[in-house]
């Protein structure tokens, strides 16, 4: 099958959601079967050396991203949720916004037992806050970070720096912005 380039699947929105900010939308892959299932597949095989246990993603779109990605694994989803939905008790960690403000994130405590591996997930990375504040929570779990995977990593936020600052990760990113 020939290799799609999932740059023409992403919509460049200037300005929004505030100017100056150039917003990268996923949802032109997402809507696109071809484009999707390649981002999935390409994940997966960067999953595939990981001996993942489960895959965690953030709330919302780190499931559009690491619910497929579970299933082609046959492997676990823990979903890390905005504070407030999960009706058992949970571990949680804030994190500051890009566009400010503070945010807080909450895995269900028994989602994830000590030393299993665990691959997080999402759609992009920017500042990498949302990221550091899912792998605090799963290593507070005892849950090991077994790497990181997004479909665009936005590069002049540094995100990936601060990730690795928490502990050397394997790290995979499909697209660069
Ligand atoms: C976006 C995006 C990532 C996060 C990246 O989610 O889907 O999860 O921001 O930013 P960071 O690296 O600076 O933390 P958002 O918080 O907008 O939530 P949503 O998925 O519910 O839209
Ligand atoms: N696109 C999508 N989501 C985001 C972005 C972006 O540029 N920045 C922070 N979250």
């Amino acid at each position: 099958m020939t290799k799609l380039d999932l740059h023409d699947y992403v919509a460049s929105v200037k300005d929004y959601p505030e100017a100056g900010v150039t917003f990268r939308d996923i949802s032109p892959l997402m809507g696109n079967g071809a484009a999707y299932r390649q981002s999935i597949n390409q994940i997966q095989e960067f999953a595939n050396d990981l001996n993942v246990d489960l895959i965690a993603g953030p709330e919302s779109r780190g499931f559009i991203v690491g619910s497929p990605l579970a299933y082609a694994l046959g492997v676990g989803f823990v979903p890390a949720r905005k504070v407030g939905k999960l009706p058992r008790k949970a571990v949680s960690a804030s994190y500051t916004l890009e566009y400010g403000g503070v945010n807080e994130l909450e895995i269900h405590e028994d989602a994830i037992q000590p030393g299993q591996r665990v691959l997080i997930v999402d759609d992009l990375l920017a500042t990498g806050g949302t990221i550091n504040a899912t792998r605090k929570i799963i290593e507070e779990l005892g849950g090991v970070v077994a790497g990181v995977a997004f479909i665009i990593e936005l590069e002049a936020l540094h995100g990936r720096e601060k990730i690795m600052e928490a502990g050397e990760v394997p790290f995979l990113a499909l697209m660069e912005y």
